[in-house]
């Protein structure tokens, strides 16, 4: 209990899912949380059953990340609600399968503006504030997809390969002007969330993971709560000679 006592986390992508399991974890772990979705009234609800257990420490705010306003907005308003901002978690994110030649253009151009671009946008507007507070820790969702091709996933590939390389330029940038803020990436392999929806397709849910589970050391597909557990590491002060690092949580399928 504890590790982020008295911190200020913004989390994207927060009404189900990966972002939903570390905003409670990190109020779980002491720090207040703006939770923000596409999906505003998933969002909302989420917060208030955060706040139904923990009273004030979640807010809901709806946030499309790919919009360079309302991230001004969200950073602002995050400062004015809970007086700072200690903690970015970049985590929103969409992925579909495809090969180069069965990926449209505008579909390449959405994925790249939900998975790549918020998290250029929101380390712009968000480090000003974090710096004004005497630092932080940005943590980026990418993807073991992010190191390790697929056939086809030409899109998710490169821009989540792109994530895990923009967190390194911004680790080091935040190294050099000496502001106190950490950038790291975070790696997962198939954590059971919706976003495998399409992977597990109309085969029976149990089965389907089952089959993903079989490539990976570990036997299992992920938790939520597996990757929860890493961002809070890298969020925490306990992490404060780490940054520009790739946080693998994956099972041990990368180190084959
Ligand atoms: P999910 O589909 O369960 O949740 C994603 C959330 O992002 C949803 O609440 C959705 O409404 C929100 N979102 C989508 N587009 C948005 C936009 N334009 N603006 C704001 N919010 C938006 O997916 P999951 O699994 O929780 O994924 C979270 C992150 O983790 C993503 O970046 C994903 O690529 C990454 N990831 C997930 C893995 C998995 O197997 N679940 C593995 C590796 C990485």
């Amino acid at each position: 209990m504890g590790r982020v006592e008295g911190k200020v986390a913004l989390v994207t992508g927060a009404a189900q899912g990966l972002g939903l399991a570390i905003s409670r974890r990190l109020v779980a772990e002491g720090a207040k949380v703006v939770m923000t979705d596409i999906n505003a009234d998933g969002v909302r609800a989420q917060a208030e059953r955060i706040n139904a257990v923990q009273a004030g420490r979640a807010v809901g705010l709806a946030q499309d990340v790919t919009d360079e306003r309302r991230w001004q907005n969200v950073v602002r308003e995050t400062g004015e609600i809970f007086e700072g901002l200690h903690i970015l978690v970049n985590n929103a994110g969409i992925g579909f399968t495809g090969t180069v030649e069965q990926t449209s253009y505008a579909d390449w151009q959405r994925l790249h503006r939900v998975d790549l671009d918020s998290v250029f946008l929101g380390c712009k507007y968000a480090i000003p504030m974090m710096r004004a507070c005497g630092g932080g820790a940005i943590v980026n969702i990418s993807s073991i997809a992010g190191i390790i091709a697929g056939h086809n996933l030409a899109a998710y590939n490169s821009a989540k390969a792109a994530v895990g390389h923009l967190s390194k330029s911004i680790a080091l940038g935040c190294a050099r002007d000496g502001s106190n803020i950490r950038c790291n990436s975070v790696h997962p392999v198939f954590i059971d969330t919706p976003i495998l929806d399409e992977l597990v397709g109309t085969a029976e849910r149990s089965e389907a993971l089952a089959r993903l589970a079989r490539q990976i050391p570990l036997g299992r597909v992920g938790d939520p709560d597996d990757v929860a557990w890493a961002v809070l590491y890298l969020a925490s002060d306990e992490s404060k000679f780490v940054t520009g690092a790739e946080l693998r949580v994956d099972g041990g399928i990368s180190a084959m």
